[in-house]
């Protein structure tokens, strides 16, 4: 046996099949695969590299889990480029080669906790909501306009709002916008979505006096921490997002 099968947490490579696509928001689509190896050791704020058929994109594309149960991953993902593209056509029963779990996820804390999740960072915080439930958690998800992508899946699990840029629905403005109107106590503060987001996310989180965890999005190579092609600066040295991440505590970073 290969010590690659030895390690229970350690990424696998799996052939899924396509179980459904739907695009659920203009050049967001809905993916669920059957990839039971996969869906068994998934953790929330893990993602997947997923591999184009067309060989001449060789590097993997990371996504993150949106939920993973009975054999089946959940991936959003929005259209960005050819190889997005390639996977936005992918169509129930196609064969897709996969790696994963990768990265470390969200840790478990204690008490309530406040989710913020902003555009294409929203999906990731299903699946920490969902294994959550219960947990008596806010989420806050910022959209730039009224199409509010898995917002049903959240309502179910977690007490969920909605901020749009547009002010087409819920508060006007961004997550941050409507933190202020959450009364429910809260200690932990978990946050993905776009750079400029999660740096004001860390500095209120530091104001709040709050323990803050970011997933990181960062443009990625390898995926598997070889390359440092994803590396950003931490306090003590420099972090590999697809290796130390993509969820940091905000104090590890030298942004906070
Ligand atoms: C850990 C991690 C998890 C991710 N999870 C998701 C997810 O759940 N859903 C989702 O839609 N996307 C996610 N992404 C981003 C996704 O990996 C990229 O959009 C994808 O790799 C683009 O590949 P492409 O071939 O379609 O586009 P490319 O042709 O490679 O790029 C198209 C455009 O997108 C930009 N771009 C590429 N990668 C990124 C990035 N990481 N951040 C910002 N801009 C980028 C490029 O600069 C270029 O302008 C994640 C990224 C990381 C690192
Ligand atoms: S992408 Fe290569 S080290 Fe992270």
């Amino acid at each position: 046996m290969s010590a690659l099968h030895e390690n229970p947490k350690a990424p696998v490579e799996e052939m899924g099949v396509v179980v459904s696509r739907k695009e659920i928001a203009p050049g967001i689509i809905d993916l669920f695969v059957e990839a039971p190896k996969i869906a068994e050791k998934a953790l929330p704020g893990q993602f997947v590299s997923f591999y184009c058929r067309d060989l001449s994109r060789l590097l993997p594309r990371p996504i993150s889990i949106a939920s993973a149960k009975e054999g089946k991953v959940r991936f959003v993902f929005r259209v960005a480029g050819a190889g997005t593209f390639e996977f936005a056509s992918l169509v129930s029963g196609d064969v897709l080669r996969l790696v994963g779990p990768l990265g470390n996820g969200y840790p478990n804390t204690e008490g309530g906790a406040l989710l913020l999740g902003g555009g294409i960072g929203i999906p990731p915080l299903l699946f920490l909501a969902e294994s959550r439930k219960n947990a008596g958690d806010t989420a806050i998800l910022g959209y730039r306009d009224e199409n509010l992508f898995l917002l049903p899946a959240f309502s179910s699990v977690v007490d969920a709002r909605v901020a749009t840029e547009d002010g087409s629905y819920g508060v006007r403005g961004n997550v941050l916008d409507a933190a202020g109107d959450v009364n429910k106590p809260y200690q932990t503060i978990f946050a993905c979505g776009p750079m400029p987001m999660l740096k004001a996310v860390a500095r209120y989180a530091k104001e709040q006096g709050k323990e803050c965890f970011l997933s990181l999005e960062e443009r990625m190579a390898c995926g598997v921490g070889a390359c440092l092609g994803c590396s950003i600066k931490g306090k003590e040295g420099r972090k590999r997002v697809c290796k130390e991440g993509p969820v940091f505590n905000s104090k590890e970073l030298s942004w906070e």
